[in-house]
C-alpha cells in the first residue's frame, strides 16, 4: 500500500513539462501479417504451431492486424492524449533469415509507421528486440550461439541505417531476463528450451548483444537517446528466517540484478552462496568479455508489474526457492494472478536509482490485465483505472524524492497476444474484438485522455 498521499488526486502536470507520456506495443503481439510481403518465420510462429504451447491454441497470424491498421491505431494513441509511441521492429520482417538479404517491404513498413507517428506529432521509440527471433537463427542455436552477437549487430546496423535520421530514441532489448528464463530455461516461451546448458549461454549472449547494440546505435545515430529495458520486482522474503532471506536473495539476483549490473559495468552479480553464479562466471571467463558487457546507457527502461514473495524450498533445483502466491495470502490480484502493489513499484524504482550510475529512468511498461466485460459498447474497467492511479502515485513519489524519471509508458495500447497466455488476458486501454477487429476505447482509455489533458 502507498504509505502517504494515496488519495491525493494527481494530474499529468504534477510530473513536470519534460516528462514523456506514452503507450507501448510489440511487433509479435500486435502486427499479424506473419508471412506477408517477404517476412521470415519467427520462433513464435513455430512455437504457436503446437496447440499445447499456448493457451487456447492461439496463433499470431492476424493478432490485432496492426500491420494493416497502424494508421487508425496511431490515431487512437493520439486521441487518448499520448505524445510518445513505443513499438518494436520484427527482425524477421527486416531480415527474413536473420542475417542475409534485406527485405525492402519490411523496411518500408516501419518507415510508414514512423512517418505516421511524426505526422501526428507522436515521438517514436523503437525497441530492437521484443522476443521474436527469426526461426532461421534459432535453427542455429538462437541465443545459445555466441554468433548471435554478430547476427544481432547486423540487424541493429540495418535498422540504424534505415531509421536513424528519423528516430532518436532506441531501446536495445526488451526484458532480457524474461526471454532468456522463459524461453531457454523454463521452456514456457518460444523457443521452448530448458535447462542451464541453454540458459547460461543465452544470458551471456543477451547481455553482450545488449551492450554491443548500444555501441552500434551510438556510432551510427547522431544525438541518439539509448536505453534498454529490465523487468523488476520487489522480492519479499516470506519470513525473517535465515533460509527464507537467503532464498529471497537468490531470486533477487536472478530477477533484478542479473542483467542490469553487467550493463552498468559492475559485471555479473557475485555471491558465494549461489552456485549458479559460478557457472555464469565460468562461461564469461571462457570468452573474457566482461568489459564488453558494459555500455553507458542514456536511460534505463524499468518495467514493473508485481512483487514476489519468496520462501525457501530445498526441492526446487538451482534456486531452492518457491513463490508464495498472493492468492494464498488473500491479496488483490490482476487477471494474471499478479499481486497489485504500488508501494512495491515505488521501492523498485528507488532501488534501481540507488545503484548509482543510472542517468535516467523511464518506465517503459506498467499496466494490468483484468476481466473486462463489454456491455452496450462500454467497458467500465474501474479496476484498471485504480491500478494506474496508484502506480502513478508511486512514480510521482519517487520523482519528488529526486529520482530522475523522465517518462511513463502504459502497457498497452490495445488487447493483444499475451505470449503463452494467448489472447485471453486483456491489458489494453482499447478493447479489441478479435473476430471483427473492432476497437472500443475502455473507460481507462478515457481516463488517460482526461488525465493527460
Ligand atoms: C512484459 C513484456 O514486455 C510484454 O510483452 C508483456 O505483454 C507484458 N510484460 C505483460 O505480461
Amino acid at each position: 500500500m502507498m504509505t502517504d498521499n494515496s488519495n491525493h488526486i494527481i494530474t499529468a502536470k504534477d510530473f513536470g513539462k519534460n516528462f514523456s507520456w506514452g503507450v507501448a506495443i510489440a511487433a509479435a503481439q500486435n502486427e499479424g501479417a506473419t508471412n506477408i510481403n517477404g517476412k521470415g518465420k519467427t520462433i513464435w510462429d513455430t512455437f504457436s504451431r503446437s496447440g499445447s504451447n499456448i493457451k487456447g491454441g492461439a496463433k499470431l497470424t492476424t493478432a490485432c492486424d496492426f500491420y494493416y491498421r497502424y494508421k487508425d491505431d496511431l490515431l487512437l494513441v493520439k486521441a487518448l492524449g499520448f505524445s510518445v509511441f513505443r513499438f518494436s521492429i520484427s527482425w524477421a520482417r527486416i531480415l527474413p533469415d536473420g542475417t542475409g538479404k534485406i527485405n525492402k517491404e519490411g523496411i518500408l513498413f516501419y518507415h510508414r509507421v514512423i512517418d505516421e507517428c511524426i505526422k501526428l506529432g507522436l515521438t517514436p521509440y523503437i525497441t530492437l528486440y521484443h522476443w521474436d527471433l527469426p526461426q532461421e537463427l534459432e535453427n542455429r542455436g538462437g541465443w545459445t550461439n555466441y554468433l548471435i552477437i554478430k547476427w544481432f549487430s547486423r540487424f541493429v546496423s540495418v535498422c540504424a541505417e534505415a531509421y536513424g535520421n528519423k528516430v532518436k530514441h532506441w531501446i536495445i532489448l526488451n526484458e532480457p531476463f524474461g526471454f532468456t528464463s522463459l524461453g531457454y530455461m523454463l521452456g514456457k516461451h518460444a523457443p521452448g528450451k530448458k535447462g542451464l546448458s541453454n540458459f547460461i549461454p543465452a544470458i551471456h549472449h543477451a547481455a553482450m548483444a545488449q551492450a554491443e547494440g548500444g555501441r552500434i546505435i551510438r556510432r551510427m545515430v547522431e544525438a541518439a537517446h539509448i536505453g534498454t529495458t529490465f523487468s523488476c520486482s520487489q522480492i519479499i522474503p516470506y519470513s525473517d528466517r535465515k533460509e527464507d532471506l537467503a532464498a529471497a536473495n537468490r531470486i533477487d539476483i536472478l530477477m533484478n540484478r542479473l542483467f542490469i549490473e553487467p550493463a552498468l559495468g559492475k559485471g555479473y552479480p557475485v555471491d558465494d552462496s549461489f552456485k549458479f553464479l559460478e557457472k555464469l562466471q565460468l562461461h564469461n571467463k571462457t570468452w573474457k568479455y566482461t568489459e564488453r558487457l558494459h555500455f553507458d546507457f542514456d536511460f534505463i527502461g524499468l518495467q514493473y508489474y508485481f512483487p514476489v514473495m519468496v520462501k525457501h524450498n530445498s526441492y526446487v533445483p538451482i534456486v531452492q526457492a518457491t513463490q508464495v502466491k498472493p492468492t494464498s495470502r488473500k491479496l488483490p490480484v490482476t487477471a494474471m494472478g499478479w499481486e497489485i502493489n504500488a508501494d512495491s513499484f515505488y521501492r523498485t524504482i528507488k532501488k534501481i536509482w540507488l545503484y548509482g550510475g543510472v542517468k535516467e529512468i523511464i518506465i517503459t511498461e506498467n499496466g494490468a490485465a483484468f476481466k473486462d466485460e463489454i456491455k452496450h459498447g462500454v467497458i467500465d474497467d474501474a479496476e484498471r483505472i485504480a491500478y494506474f492511479k496508484q502506480h502513478l502515485q508511486a512514480v510521482l513519489k519517487a520523482k519528488k524524492e529526486g529520482v530522475n524519471i523522465r517518462g511513463y509508458f502504459a502497457w498497452t495500447l490495445m488487447d493483444n497476444f499475451e505470449w503463452s497466455e494467448g489472447y485471453h488476458p486483456r491489458f489494453g486501454l482499447v478493447h479489441v474484438d478479435l473476430k471483427t477487429q473492432l476497437r472500443t476505447i475502455k473507460n481507462s482509455g478515457y481516463w488517460w485522455r482526461d488525465f493527460l489533458q
